[in-house]
Parts: C-alpha cells; sequence; structure tokens
C-alpha cells in the first residue's frame, strides 16, 4: 500500500504554483540548444530536423552505465496543423478523475484507448502522422520493430485548473512522443526533464506547434507552468501489439531481472497497480530512492542528499 504521504506531497506542489527560492534565483533553464547531436531526418514525406540528447544514469546514480536519450524532432509538421488539431482537442470534455501521478483531477482526454481510437474524428487527422512518421521514426531509433501505439492523450494545463505535473516516469509506456500544440509565448514555464535527483538539473523543452519531443521509460520527466495556459497531446508507445492488448510491460522484466534500478522501479509501480506479476516491492522502492524518488526515501525513513 502507498503511503497517503505521497499523494500529500504530490498535492503541496500541485497548489504552490509560486516560484521556489532556487527558481527565481536562476530562472527557466532550457535544454542546451548547443549539446545536441544533430541531423537532417527526412521519413516519407516528412522533413526535419532531429536534436538528441544524451543523459547519463551515473548522474542519478553513480557507476550505474548506460545513458537516457531525448530528441526533439522539429520543423516535420506544419504549424497550421498544429493549429487545427488545438482547436479540435480545445472542444472536448477533459476527465477530473484521479491522475495516476499526484491523485488529483487529470484533465485530461484520450482519443485513443488500449489501441483503438475513441475519438474517429480526431483519429482520421492523426492517423497519417502515426502510421508514416511516429511508429517508423520510434521503431527505428530504439531498434523496436514491433513497437505500436497504445494511447494518445491530450493534457491540458489552464490556470484555474492544473499548473505542475510532477516529476515521474512514464511507466506504462516503452516510449513517449509529445506533440506541441500551444505556442511557447502563450505560457511559462512548460515541460522538463530532470536528469538527476536535484531539480537544478531541471531542463525545459521549448516546443513550437508541431514540434515533437520523444523520450524512453527511463527519464524522469514533468510540467510546471507559472503562467498561461498549455495544451499538449501525448502518444505512449508500447513494445510490441501484445503488450498493447494486454495493458503490460514486458520490456522490463529482463532489464529488472539483471538489477537495473529503472526497470525495477517502474516494475514495482506496475505491480502496486495490479498490472504486472511478482516483484519484491521493498527492494523496487529502495532503488526508487536510489534514482531519486525523494518520496519513496521518506517512506523508507532514508536521509536523501
Ligand atoms: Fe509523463
Amino acid at each position: 500500500m502507498v503511503s497517503p504521504r505521497l499523494y500529500e506531497l504530490g498535492t503541496l506542489s500541485v497548489l504552490v504554483a509560486s516560484r521556489s527560492a532556487w527558481e527565481l534565483s536562476h530562472g527557466i533553464t532550457y535544454l542546451d540548444p548547443s549539446s545536441p547531436v544533430s541531423r537532417n531526418l527526412q521519413i516519407g514525406g516528412y522533413q526535419g530536423l532531429e536534436e538528441r540528447w544524451l543523459l547519463e544514469k551515473s548522474l542519478r546514480i553513480p557507476n550505474l552505465p548506460g545513458s537516457s536519450s531525448c530528441m526533439r524532432l522539429s520543423k516535420l509538421l506544419a504549424p497550421s496543423f498544429a493549429q487545427q488539431l488545438l482547436a479540435q482537442v480545445q472542444s472536448q470534455s477533459y476527465a477530473v478523475d484521479n491522475d495516476s501521478v499526484d491523485g488529483l483531477p487529470s484533465f485530461e482526454y484520450y482519443p485513443m484507448i488500449n489501441g483503438t481510437w475513441s475519438d474517429e474524428e480526431l483519429g482520421k487527422l492523426l492517423q497519417p502522422m502515426v502510421q508514416e512518421l511516429i511508429l517508423p521514426y520510434v521503431r527505428s531509433r530504439y531498434s523496436c520493430e514491433e513497437c505500436t501505439v497504445a494511447e494518445i492523450l491530450v493534457r491540458r494545463y489552464l490556470s484555474e485548473e492544473r499548473r505542475t505535473h510532477n516529476l515521474h516516469f512514464d511507466g506504462h509506456a516503452y516510449a513517449t512522443v509529445v506533440l506541441g500544440l500551444t505556442p511557447p509565448d502563450e505560457y511559462e514555464g512548460g515541460l522538463y526533464i530532470q536528469p538527476t535527483p536535484h531539480s537544478n538539473s531541471r531542463r525545459f523543452v521549448q516546443l513550437e506547434p508541431g514540434d515533437l519531443f520523444v523520450h524512453s521509460f527511463d527519464l524522469q520527466h514533468g510540467v510546471r507552468l507559472w503562467s498561461g495556459s498549455r495544451y499538449s497531446l501525448i502518444f505512449w508507445i508500447k513494445s510490441s501489439p501484445a503488450a498493447v492488448a494486454t495493458g503490460t510491460t514486458p520490456w522490463y522484466h529482463r532489464s529488472a531481472a539483471e538489477g537495473d534500478p529503472d526497470a525495477m522501479y517502474n516494475l514495482a509501480g506496475q505491480f502496486l497497480q495490479g498490472i504486472e506479476g511478482e516483484v519484491d516491492v521493498m527492494e523496487a522502492l529502495m532503488c526508487g530512492c536510489k534514482i531519486g524518488k525523494v518520496s519513496f526515501c521518506i517512506m523508507e525513513g532514508q536521509s536523501f542528499g
């Protein structure tokens, strides 16, 4: 059973939308535009730019080998297409059931659930992009020939509704693709990644309408807005059609068995939700502490430096 304290922490940070002392003194820091590996990208009829950042896992856990990566794909989609999507999704009604990260109203809208379109009209607009751009890119980038879209959702951040989405992994998605819909000059803040346990490593991601941001399950990220409103379209991708059909996360099993802390932590999260099989929850929670999930350190009575 997860401690209610987890939810208290989440609630506090959602309600307190003002800037911390650190943020006031440092401002918003964006992903370093000078550090990515860039290349021109052509996928079918789509052409644009891929910027790729590599983030060493040893930044979170000393001596842990490997890296996470994130990519921004820009100029592949016309801004007018993003405008059309934005108008379409703004007219929908958004769910206010409990969010899986903080337990507060989610303000989400799902055009696709378990691989099936629930919004046929939006599906007609999105299907060509999904089949001809998103899936070919993800399958190639992650060497995952069977990768399949499981869910598509819209998240909205309006000033009277939601200002944050706390730091988290997308534990149920092998890869995540975020499509920017709102022009970045209409809000302050936005999507960020955090490669270390400390919030001073947060790097915000500037997404023009139509830009895509792609990351895998092992990159912690969140959203924080200080002003304005923001809509984003999110594609959660699983490693196979079978994983979509069963709602499972088979890509964790081998890595978790080999002791990979991210895989163990995410697999434990699935277990706690009743989705995946047996795991050593206490060991996995300690991995959560090690990878910088402060709430889990509090649960375990650990100090966190
Ligand atoms: Fe997420």
